[in-house]
């Protein structure tokens, strides 16, 4: 059972975050505030590199990434050599796309309508060499991608199938399962974006049946910036040859010949940065000693109230579509360009994220948005916050 978060657990986890005395973040699916160990764990890395010098340092520090490996794999229920650390969710994802290779003239890619720009981009740079097509798939009334559709869409030509599960422009959560359970009653391969998913939601890959799965932990996850994390199904990894390898994704056997990993490793890179893996390794071991489940009760129940107190002014347009609903609180003010209410909330010493066409471009063009104002919410915010945060909106308007 899910032992729940209490408001004391939350002012001790706030206790442990220097962030939340100095700035009122709602701004969580940019990036949300580290712990002081996860600060700790980081410098006492860059310690040991100035002091025993950074690569001697890096080879006692390996026990790191073994541990930051292990970690994500529980965080998943996937296997440690399923995982691959990367620096970021695009760079996973991107690599692992780009590692499908040889599309063809007339091959499909089905994507959801809340698909990330970046991996749009990608795809679409594929497609038009090939010749192949991006087709999206409808949603419902309601936002929701819309399996149903999905399915009659299914023909001998889809190569692809990719979702966005937890989108950048609001509180929707698509059906990551249901779109898994059609992948895998037709064999097509299918790729998560779970940038917003991981450390906010319950992550079971073998239950959702996805090929690969790419998660950026410096939101939900409290992680720093520059880290990421891919998951491979050690079944799909034998078809992905990477687009480019080094000395670690493919060193060079005792012939002289490159001998591609046989583990998601061979998505990672020779040279990263040590200080990063032990901040993403502590970030990790607290979520899951916090508890995933716990923490996607309490996100919910804060972010329901924003929703409730923001529903209350006037002026706000909620911009939520979805039932289920994750931590991304999207709104506009009337009269106001989002980009305005961001600027004079942070004058207030309040920050909120913005999310714009590029980001999200299938699902604004469909609504007709061109920018939406986001406010998001962690675990860690508090009623006083959220009280701040509209008492400030009130003000504006
Ligand atoms: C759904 C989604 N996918 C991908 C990304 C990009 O992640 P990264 O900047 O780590 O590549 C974001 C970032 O906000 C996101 O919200």
């Amino acid at each position: 059972m899910t032992r729940l978060l209490t408001d004391t657990d939350i002012d001790a986890l706030r206790a442990q975050t220097p962030g939340t005395r100095t700035t009122t973040h709602f701004n969580h699916a940019g990036a949300s505030l580290p712990s002081s160990a996860t600060l700790s764990a980081i410098h006492a890395q860059l310690e040991r590199e100035a002091t025993s010098g950074p690569m001697e340092a890096g080879v006692a520090a390996s026990a790191i990434t073994d541990e930051a490996r292990a970690l994500a794999a529980t965080l998943f229920n996937a296997q440690p050599d399923e995982i691959a650390l990367t620096g970021g969710n695009s760079q996973g994802w991107g690599a692992a796309f780009a590692a499908l290779g040889g599309w063809n003239a007339g091959d499909r890619l089905l994507v959801g309508r809340h698909e990330w720009g970046g991996n749009l981009a990608a795809m679409q740079f594929a497609a038009q060499r090939a010749g192949a097509t991006i087709d999206v798939i409808p949603s419902r009334e309601d936002g929701t991608l819309d399996t149903a559709a999905l399915a009659s869409m299914i023909d001998e030509r889809v190569r692809l199938i990719a979702l966005t599960w937890l989108p950048a422009n609001g509180g929707l959560i698509n059906p990551a399962e249901a779109v898994g359970a059609i992948a895998r009653r037709f064999g097509i391969p299918y790729f998560v974006d779970a940038a917003q998913a991981a450390g906010q939601v319950p992550i079971d890959v073998r239950t959702i049946g996805c090929d690969v799965l790419s998660a950026a932990p410096r939101k939900a996850l409290r992680a720093p910036r520059g880290t990421g994390l891919l998951y491979v199904r050690r079944e799909f990894l034998e078809r992905l040859t990477p687009a480019y390898v080094d000395r670690f994704s493919a060193p060079l056997d005792a012939q002289g010949e490159p001998r591609l990993r046989d583990d998601a490793g061979r998505f990672e890179s020779a040279e990263t940065s040590m200080a990063l893996r032990a901040g993403l390794a502590n970030a990790l071991r607290e979520a899951l000693a916090i508890g995933v489940p716990a923490i996607r009760q309490r996100i919910d129940q804060v972010a329901t109230t924003l929703r409730q107190r923001l529903a209350q002014i006037e002026s706000v347009a909620l911009l939520d579509d979805g039932v289920e609903r994750s931590g991304l609180v999207a709104f506009n003010l009337a009269g106001y360009e989002p980009q305005a209410v961001q600027a004079a909330l942070a004058g207030r010493g309040i920050s909120i994220g913005l999310s714009g066409v590029p980001y999200t471009p299938l699902d604004m063009r469909a609504r007709g948005l061109t920018s939406v104002a986001r406010a998001s919410v962690s675990y860690l915010t508090t009623d006083e916050e959220i009280g701040r945060l509209v008492e400030a909106i009130i003000a504006i308007a």
